[in-house]
């Protein structure tokens, strides 16, 4: 039933303040998550425990 209304979702800056939190929301209600940022103010650390389940690209 999920299945149906999963989606891929592209977050670009998903790696900064409002991005991290959108791929946590994201993420929890099942989307596969693409997360497209380039560092420049965000950080590695603000997604770390989303990779670590492999639940966000
Ligand atoms: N703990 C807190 O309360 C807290 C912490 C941080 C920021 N803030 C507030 O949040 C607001 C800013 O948050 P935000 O999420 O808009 O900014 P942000 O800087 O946190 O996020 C923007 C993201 O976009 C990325 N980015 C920028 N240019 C890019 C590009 N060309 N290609 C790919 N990625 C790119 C950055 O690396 C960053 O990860 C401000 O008001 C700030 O004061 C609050």
């Amino acid at each position: 039933m999920r299945e149906k209304w999963k989606k891929r979702v592209l977050v670009t800056g998903g790696a900064g303040f409002l991005g991290s939190h959108l791929c946590d929301r994201l993420v929890e209600r099942g989307d596969d998550v693409i997360c497209l940022d380039n560092f420049y103010t965000g950080s590695k650390g603000n997604i770390a425990h989303l990779l670590v389940f492999n639940c966000l690209n």
